[in-house]
């Protein structure tokens, strides 16, 4: 999602006649997309935001903007304004599209400006050029916010409710970016699983949406991010299974294996209740495999709750899974629970639980030796030279020897070796 945002920001510069700088110093603008979903993310932008007052105080027509969920966050504007005078734009996620006028006004009127808005207006932000940048894929938002309130997370707060862009809107936006040759298209939202909720012809939902956009014609893959387990349905795993472009790598985010964290985090769901979508899914789609994000250290996480985390990990059997420590967000309800785990309990579950990750992921990797399997080239490998990354269907990532003119056409590769998580393959000479 910020990745994508930051092509949206880009855009604006690019249609304004701006260009890459190769360095902060030769920057005549430069734009913090700034994070806010753990403090690690928010001391990192301080940090940055910090590195560059002395620059600032030398070229004082050079334009900083910070904008993203932190500018967001209640109070955040006027504190970075505080700490920081020498920023010259603040706004939020909700008025991503009042870039390139606030941009004017800067240049014009010479003055700072903090901007916020409590409202979107995303039919203006539906036209706003995006500068791509992730090669052979391209991301779509179909929504903006969320309204769940998992009870740690800041995001509702700071992204406000859900708003489903328009079907045809999208649909035309994808099949754009096939014609262009994007072969990876990933379609963006807190919470696909709700998309069309806010709107109100039944028929717009995300299952259909899944069918318009495989039925337009290409060669090109579709991945999707996050799914909600609470929400996720039969329906869309069933045209998954029955897709030509729509991939089986299913990425469902579970945070936690115990029952009484799950409640306490207002996930609306149980692990029996994840496990039987995990079970329709391994049916309906064979080869199916599943990535997740997991939270260790949520307040009142006993050793048995963990120990329901490991014990989900091992029989689910992830491809990967993205885990993190609790992080105390102000404003939240979790950051008001009084039995906050110490950090160095989380530092030591979570190893434990990326060790063990390891292994499963390991085991995964093994079953793929020997196989013939459809690649998408992706890109150059940046550690070693004649080598092509890209990825399986699934979305595991694949080394091979081969040559950059292969970026962004399908390939058979024969896996040949397999090295913790990474596959290594040949392409297929028959
Ligand atoms: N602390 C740690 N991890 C968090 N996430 C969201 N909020 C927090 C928090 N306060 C994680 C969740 C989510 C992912 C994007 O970030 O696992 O799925
Ligand atoms: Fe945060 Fe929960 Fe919304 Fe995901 S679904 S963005 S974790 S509140």
């Amino acid at each position: 999602m910020n990745v994508h945002e930051s092509e949206k920001l880009a855009g604006v510069l690019e249609s304004k006649g701006y260009s890459v700088a190769t360095s902060v110093e030769e920057a005549d603008v430069i734009v913090f997309n700034t994070c806010a979903i753990r403090e690690s993310a928010e001391q990192k932008i301080m940090g940055n935001i910090g590195a560059l007052k002395s620059m600032k105080a030398r070229h004082k027509d050079k334009i900083i903007a910070i904008c993203g969920c932190m500018s967001q966050e209640e109070g955040m504007p006027e504190k970075l304004k505080a700490k920081f005078p020498f920023i010259d734009i603040i706004f939020g996620t909700l008025n991503i599209e009042d870039f390139a006028e606030l941009l004017d006004k800067r240049v014009k009127e010479k003055k700072s400006i903090i901007q916020i808005a409590s409202k979107s207006n995303i039919k203006k932000r539906d036209s706003m050029h995006v500068y791509r940048t992730s090669g052979v894929n391209a991301w779509v938002n179909i929504m903006y916010g969320c309204n769940n309130f998992c009870t740690y997370c800041i995001v509702p707060y700071v992204r406000g409710r859900e708003i489903s862009r328009d079907i045809e809107v999208i649909v035309k936006e994808v099949a754009e970016l096939v014609g262009l040759g994007y072969k990876q298209i990933t379609l963006l939202g807190q919470n696909v699983n709700s998309y069309g909720n806010d709107i109100d012809d039944p028929s717009v939902n995300f299952a259909n949406l899944l069918r318009r956009i495989d039925a337009i014609d290409g060669q090109f893959w579709v991945r999707f991010m996050s799914s909600h387990p609470k929400d996720i349905s039969h329906e869309v795993i069933d045209v998954i299974a029955n897709s030509k472009h729509i991939c089986h790598g299913l990425h469902l985010p579970v945070q936690s294996g115990s029952n009484e964290i799950l409640r306490k985090m207002n996930r609306h769901y149980t692990r029996e209740k994840y496990f039987s979508i995990i079970d329709y899914a391994r049916k309906k789609i064979p080869d199916i495999e599943f990535t997740t994000d997991i939270i260790v250290g949520f307040p009142g996480e006993t050793k048995q709750d963990y120990n329901d985390t490991l014990d989900l990990v091992q029989k689910v059997g992830y491809q990967n899974i993205f885990a993190f420590m609790y992080s105390r967000r102000t404003g939240t309800v979790a950051d008001k629970m009084s039995d906050q785990i110490p950090i160095n309990i989380k530092r030591k579950r979570i190893k434990k639980l990326l060790d063990l990750e390891r292994d499963i992921a390991s085991d995964i990797s093994e079953k793929y030796v020997g196989k013939v399997l459809k690649v998408l080239v992706e890109d150059v490998s940046p550690k070693a030279e004649g080598v092509m990354i890209g990825s399986l269907n699934s979305g595991k990532a694949v080394s091979f020897y081969g040559d950059k003119s292969l970026q962004g056409r399908f390939v058979d590769i024969k896996i040949t070796k397999s090295k913790l998580t990474t596959l290594f393959g040949e392409l297929d000479k028959k």
